[in-house]
């Protein structure tokens, strides 16, 4: 073993301990596995504590008439039709067990009035289908799972330990290479497989809802390893963030207060959603104000709200009204609850909501409107894995939750994330175990990855005067922010991709001061590699898509293209490529007729 590194061995190595993390971990030390976490944070406090509205589940507790049919279709529908139909299938039909679960190991649920789970509206969904804990559904639900999982003494946690490499064993994985972010001791982790659980990339942009540890980390050691990333463009603007003061820029407003009632208007008093419903969804989005209010009033009402659209029409409206002059002060548009709803329900309803806006805006929800605009949420792209047991292209290498693609196509739901990360957060960790039993030896120790690895990640503190890590970043989030946002031209993505290539050459002479004793410069340097690699794989998918679809649009190529709806982009780390990455075409898999006929009448 490599001098003064210490060495631990699993049988299953989980990455990342929020919600897909600590389910798959779950699972696989049940089926009897030697399992392991590593986690940027300390553990309880990953980024899924912030996931707010609640988990989607055809569980038909408000309505009787839920299915996980239904589910599928609108899944389907809202990712415009490019997700795996396996995975979106899989999702529908297991996540009301998932939820059953997690209320059995102690999540505290709202009820119903006779003592069920309670659900609420979300965009995109037929029926009013998210099981929650208030707006905090995200921090119950990791509570739960962190409770079940030090119940079981066989998982060793390897608390604030960033991993930067994985190593192979031959064609299949072997390990880690991962530093304590205390001291920066390295620490080499053997494991048989490794399930990915890293969460997503909103540390690349500006605008943000994802918290610090959101750099990447997953999607890129999966590319470096060799495995392949697919629908990379396709990244999630939440509607509604916070937008004032500039110091909370950014923050979720979960989609729960449009849920619950909230309306949006720009500054000109206008019920805007109204100018903005695809003919897709016209049959059942109401078309005028009265209609909307009937729904609010009577849930019943066929035809919702033009509010709760999916995210990514919502975050275009409003993106459309600000750029046309009818945004806010700030350069938002108006949430309002207050005006339809009592401040006792607003409290009861949305605790955290009102307590965000009145300790960081001085606003009081209940009776003033939110001032909100897009931030970067979600990204739909990640590894490409098998949706029955999370595998991806590199044997061993699992993933699930957000570093993982397929279940979302082009756009996420609200609600769909909880219960994917519980779903393949437990199939990811019964496939990593199945795998790592079935082999015959350990993965022989890649001492020169090590090496290599660890050499590298101490290189900034031996470059002298170079650039330093934070203004790379933000000369990335503000390159990204603009070039590669919301709305995308071709020449702008060339741009991107050319300052990318810049940016990454003024990375490889950055510098950083003092130790490796708690060094938050020298970390964000380390995690800046990621960044700018996944920054990579989104601008060169977003440049070859030449269509404009959920979350991506194209300016110069605003329509969808029937054509590019039936492939998903692949990437895969390419030396002798440009900008070291292959790109190719992959159809999506043919749905079953059974499951095709759920959209007769769709047009599609
Ligand atoms: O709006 C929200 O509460 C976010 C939920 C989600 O992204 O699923």
């Amino acid at each position: 073993m490599n001098e003064g590194i210490e060495h631990r061995s699993f049988d299953v190595l989980v990455i990342g301990a929020g919600g897909a993390g600590l389910r798959a971990a779950i699972e696989a030390a049940a089926t009897g596995a030697r399992t392991g976490i590593v986690c940027k944070s300390l553990l309880g406090k990953a980024h899924t504590v912030m996931a707010e509205g609640g988990i989607a589940a055809a569980m038909g507790n408000v309505y009787a008439e839920d299915s996980w049919q239904t589910h599928f279709r609108d899944t389907m529908r809202g990712g415009k039709m490019l997700g795996n139909w396996r995975m979106a299938q899989i999702h529908a039909m297991e996540a009301p067990e998932r939820v059953l679960e997690l209320e059995q190991w102690g999540a505290a649920f709202d009820r119903t009035p006779d003592g069920r789970i309670l659900q609420r509206d979300f965009g995109g969904h037929r029926y009013a289908r998210l099981a929650h804990v208030g707006d905090a559904t995200g921090l119950e639900m990791i509570r739960t799972l962190q409770h079940r999982l030090v119940q079981n003494q066989d998982v060793e946690v390897l608390m604030e330990c960033t991993v930067v490499e994985l190593w192979k064993d031959g064609d299949r994985i072997g390990g880690a290479v991962a530093y304590r972010r205390n001291d920066g001791a390295f620490v080499a982790i053997s494991a048989k497989a490794i399930v990915l659980a890293t969460g997503g990339i909103g540390k690349a942009f500006r605008i943000t809802s994802a918290s610090w540890e959101y750099t990447g980390d997953g999607h890129s050691l999966a590319l470096w390893a060799g495995a392949e990333l697919m629908d990379m463009e396709f990244v999630q603007f939440h509607p509604t963030g916070m937008v004032w003061p500039p110091s909370v820029r950014g923050i979720l407003v979960t989609e729960g207060v449009r849920g619950d009632g909230g309306t949006l208007r720009n500054s000109l008093g206008r019920r805007f959603m109204f100018d903005y419903i695809p003919d897709f969804y016209a049959a059942e989005t109401a078309a005028t104000e009265e209609e909307a209010d009937a729904w609010y009033a009577d849930k019943r009402a066929n035809r919702r709200t033009p509010d709760l659209l999916p995210r990514d029409e919502v975050a275009r409206a409003i993106n459309r009204e600000v750029k046309a002059g009818r945004g806010t002060e700030h350069g938002g548009v108006l949430l309002d609850i207050a005006s339809r709803r009592d401040p006792d329900y607003i409290r009861r309803r949305l605790p955290s909501m009102y307590h965000q806006f009145k300790e960081l805006a001085d606003v009081d929800i209940t009776r003033q409107p939110m001032e909100v605009g897009p931030t970067c949420h979600y990204i739909m792209g990640g590894v490409r894995v098998d949706p029955e047991n999370g595998q991806s292209s590199v044997p061993g290498l699992f993933a699930a939750g957000e570093v993982a693609a397929g279940l979302h196509g082009s756009n996420r739901l609200g609600g769909n994330s909880l219960g994917d990360l519980l779903v393949f957060g437990r199939r990811a960790g019964a496939g990593a175990a199945e795998y790592a039993l079935g082999l015959p030896r350990a993965p022989a120790v890649d001492h020169g990855t090590i090496e290599s690895a660890t050499a590298r990640c101490l290189g900034p503190f031996a470059n002298e005067g170079g650039p330093s890590p934070y203004s790379l970043t933000r000369r990335l989030q503000e390159l990204m922010q603009s070039h590669v946002g919301i709305v995308r031209t071709g020449s702008e993505l060339q741009e991107a991709l050319q300052t990318l290539d810049e940016l990454e050459s003024e990375a490889r002479a950055m510098s950083v001061e003092g130790s490796r004793h708690f060094n938050p410069g020298w970390h964000l340097a380390l995690d800046l590699r990621s960044l700018l690699a996944v920054s990579r794989c989104i601008a060169t998918s977003a440049l070859a898509r030449r269509e404009s679809r959920g979350g991506h649009t194209r300016e110069d190529f605003s329509r969808s293209d029937p054509e590019l709806g039936r492939i998903s982009y692949v990437l895969r780390e390419e030396p002798a490529a440009s900008g070291g990455l292959s790109v190719s075409e992959r159809p999506l898999p043919q749905m079953p007729p059974d499951l095709a006929s759920l959209f007769d009448g769709d047009g599609r």
